[in-house]
């Protein structure tokens, strides 16, 4: 029987840190960031104090590999394409984690 749990985290932010070889797009192939946005997320969650409200974690592909790096927000259900290192601040303020 699975044991239900009730969520660690209020929000989960899922970053896709694919790679793929064979010159195959993938959001953390060489220069595409997706490792270095799910490590600044980490960084940030922290350095804000918002450890136990939201996680940061690296995902495997989430299907959309042309349009990354991609991030996936749960239970938000929000899903944002493209994003860049510089966009981390903006991202947490929008799904309503950020204090300030
Ligand atoms: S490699 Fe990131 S969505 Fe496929």
């Amino acid at each position: 029987m699975v044991e239900k749990r009730s969520i660690p985290y209020i929000k989960t932010i899922f970053v896709c840190t694919n790679v793929r070889e064979g010159g195959k797009v993938a959001c953390a192939n060489p220069g595409r960031g997706g490792d270095e946005i799910c490590e600044k997320l980490k960084a940030y969650i922290k350095e804000r104090g918002l450890k136990g409200k939201i996680r940061a974690v690296s995902s495997g592909c989430l299907d959309l590999c042309a349009q990354g790096p991609n991030v996936f927000v749960y239970p938000v259900g929000r899903w944002y394409s493209g994003v860049r290192q510089e966009d981390i601040a903006q991202l947490i303020k929008e799904i309503g984690c950020d204090r300030t």
